[in-house]
This record gives structure tokens, C-alpha cells and sequence, in this order.
């Protein structure tokens, strides 16, 4: 395996790809004040993607800034037309899909996108849980926000395209689609958009970043709220009857990945299910702790259980079963495509409900 970027997330696939046996040959990295890291953790340097070909990679992870990902895909492909290239949430910014699709014409190799959430033990529990209590959702809530105020400043996590929903938008959309069984083939019921708080008018920085709401509504008739705030702010704090979700929803920090799923039961017993995606509120500082909760009428202590739950582990694991083994692919290239295109039309077609702060 050669990674392809050794930033935040290049750092943490190194790891997990460590601890799955797989063998890290080398690092391609062009950002010379992080050499000294690369050579500190006992990582080959590469000076570049024709010099990692040299070393006969089986795998590729190309784990740059989203608007990179198509030009190290074009020149992998280029110099390794079968290359099996694993490449991180979302695979290109909408605008680059145009060529990707040139690119994956000419490609021989598979192409597998890294939405880890696809692979999160948290939504495949509450899927067992709506299963098994026999829930009809009537609500669903995705809501992944957290202050992101420092890194924002620095010019990362900014879209222009898909504005507040770039970063966080992807994985709203997958959960989504895995807990209801679904494709995102739903309808917007509308939409809003506001500015970050702080940054002057016209500054990209703060232009329709800090958080956006996305309210459909889905084939089997669920009210679906998609929101994501780059400034920490929950779209709801929890139902009202529960005190304790509150409390649970909000801990310490300011950090939130939650699915909460309202629905009835045959019996006509309302029921909300609620999901906590690592890391979770409580614990920041473990990544693969993650819980579910069952809130019922009328029951004033909450049935809460945390679970073990390490999506990228788990989702790099899968994929590179997919390259080698051939087992199913975790999350392809059209599915990302797919996600994109829903953000952006989801986005366009409630532009006319835009909130600014
Ligand atoms: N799956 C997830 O949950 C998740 C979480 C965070 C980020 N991401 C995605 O991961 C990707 C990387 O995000 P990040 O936060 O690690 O970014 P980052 O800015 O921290 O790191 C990117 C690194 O790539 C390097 N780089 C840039 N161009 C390069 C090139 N042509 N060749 C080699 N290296 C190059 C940069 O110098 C930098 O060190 C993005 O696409 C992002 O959307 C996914």
C-alpha cells in the first residue's frame, strides 16, 4: 500500500491500515514540514506518484484535500492503469465529475470511495433496533456539527459548491440511506444555509459555511432533517420528554454525531431511537466508542448502551477485502457521485428559503 497524502486523515489510515496487517511501502507527501513526521513514524518518504509506482504497490489510498483527489487519480491511473485505488469521502468536488468519469472510462482498476460511516456498527445496530421493536420511522434526524472555527480560519473545510454541507454532507446522506433502507431519492421539502458567524461580508471563509439544515421527505413518508454546523450548534437538542437525552446529547463538548430516529410501534407506542457515532460527546478523546439509546413514553431512565464502533478500521478493512478477495464493495465510485448530485440539487432547489446570520 502507498498513501497518497499524510494529513489528518493519511495519518489515521496508517494506523488502521497498521493494526489490519496491511504493509504501508511508503508515503507520497509534497509538504516538506511534515517530512521529519513521515521519517518519525518509521514511513518511507516518496517524492512522487511515478516513484511510488516504482515500489509496486497492490494498493493505493489517496487521502489529499477533496480538490485534489481527481489529479491523483488521473496520474495513478496514468503510470498504473489496473492501480486498485481506495480514495477518501467525497471522490471529487461536483465540479470535477465530469473528468472523473474520462478517467474511470480508461481505468482498469477498482475504485473504492472511503465514506466509512457505510461501515459504522452504530447504524447497523439501530437498523436492528427499528427491526426488531418493529418501528415505522416517522422523523429522522442526521445531525454531524462541530466548532471547526480554527481550522475554517485557515481556509479548510471551505465549499463553495455544496457551501456548509460539503464537508459534513456525505455522511448525513449515507446514514440516511443505510438506516432507512433507501436510495436518497427524496423529495426536499426546504432547505437553509447560514453564513459562519464572525468573518466579514463577502469573506468565502464565512459565506453560506457555518451550517445548513436539508428537510425531505422520503419515499415511505418519514420527515428527514439533514444538518451539519461547522460552529458546534445542534440542529435539536432531543425530545422534550426525555431530560437525560439532552444531557446525553450535549455533554462536555461540542462535537455531535447523531442519528435520532422517531417512530411508532404497532401498538401505537411512540419510540425514539438515538444513535451517537464515535467519538462520542462523552469520551472525545476515544475514536472507537460509540452508543444507541432507547427512549420510550412514560420511562424517565433511557435504556443506553455504548458499543465498539471503528467505522475507518472496519470500512479500510472491507475495501481492501473488495480489492483482493473480491467481496462486495463497500461504497463505489457512482454511489458518492450519487450523494453529490443529491446535495447539489437538494441545495438548488431551496435556495429560495436561504437564512443568513
Ligand atoms: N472519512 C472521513 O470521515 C473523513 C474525515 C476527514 C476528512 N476526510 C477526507 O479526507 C481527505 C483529506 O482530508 P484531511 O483532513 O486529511 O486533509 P489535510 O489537509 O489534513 O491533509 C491533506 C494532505 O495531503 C497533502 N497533499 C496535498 N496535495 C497532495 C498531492 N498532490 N500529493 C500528495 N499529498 C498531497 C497535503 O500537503 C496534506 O498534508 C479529504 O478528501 C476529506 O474530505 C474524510
Amino acid at each position: 500500500m502507498v498513501v497518497v497524502g499524510y494529513g489528518t486523515v493519511g495519518r489515521m489510515h496508517v494506523v488502521q491500515h497498521t493494526l489490519n496487517g496491511v504493509k504501508v511501502l511508503g508515503v507520497v507527501e509534497p509538504h516538506t514540514a511534515l517530512h521529519a513526521d513521515i521519517a518519525a513514524d518509521g514511513l518511507v518518504l516518496l517524492p512522487g506518484i511515478e516513484a511510488a509506482r516504482r515500489v509496486n504497490p497492490d494498493l493505493w489510498d489517496v487521502c489529499v484535500p477533496t480538490s485534489g483527489h481527481i489529479d491523483v487519480i488521473d496520474s495513478i491511473s496514468f503510470v498504473d492503469p489496473c492501480a486498485r485505488i481506495l480514495v477518501e469521502k467525497p471522490v471529487c468536488h461536483p465540479e470535477d465529475a465530469e473528468r472523473l468519469a474520462a478517467v474511470l472510462v480508461r481505468h482498469q482498476g477498482k475504485i473504492v470511495v472511503n465514506e466509512n460511516y457505510a461501515s459504522s456498527t452504530i447504524t447497523s445496530c439501530l437498523r436492528d433496533m427499528i427491526e426488531e421493536l418493529q418501528v415505522t420511522p416517522t422523523r429522522l434526524i442526521v445531525d454531524m456539527s462541530k466548532q471547526r472555527q480554527p481550522d475554517v480560519l485557515q481556509g479548510r473545510f471551505i465549499d463553495t459548491v455544496l457551501h456548509a454541507t460539503g464537508y459534513e454532507g456525505p455522511h448525513l446522506v449515507t446514514v440516511a440511506e443505510d438506516l432507512l433502507g433507501e436510495d436518497a431519492n427524496w423529495s426536499v421539502l426546504g432547505a437553509w444555509i447560514r453564513d459562519h458567524a464572525g468573518f466579514a461580508p463577502g469573506d468565502l471563509r464565512g459565506t453560506r459555511q457555518g451550517g445548513a439544515l436539508i428537510r425531505c421527505v422520503t419515499e415511505s413518508g418519514c420527515v428527514l432533517d439533514l444538518h451539519t454546523a461547522l460552529d458546534g450548534q445542534l440542529h435539536e437538542p432531543g425530545p422534550s420528554s426525555s431530560p437525560h437525552l439532552c444531557t446525553w446529547h450535549t455533554g462536555p463538548s461540542n462535537r455531535h454525531r447523531i442519528a435520532r430516529v422517531d417512530g411508532m410501534r404497532p401498538n401505537g407506542e411512540p419510540v425514539t431511537l438515538v444513535g451517537w457515532y464515535a467519538p462520542l460527546p462523552w469520551a472525545q478523546d476515544n475514536r472507537t466508542r460509540g452508543a444507541v439509546g432507547v427512549f420510550r413514553e412514560g420511562v424517565n431512565t433511557p435504556h443506553l448502551q455504548e458499543i465498539s464502533d471503528n467505522s475507518l478500521g472496519a470500512h479500510l478493512r472491507r475495501a481492501v477485502s473488495h480489492f483482493t478477495a473480491d467481496l462486495p464493495d463497500p461504497y463505489p465510485v457512482d454511489r458518492s457521485l450519487r450523494c453529490l448530485r443529491f446535495l447539489e440539487s437538494w441545495l438548488s432547489s431551496a435556495l429560495g428559503l436561504v437564512e443568513a446570520s
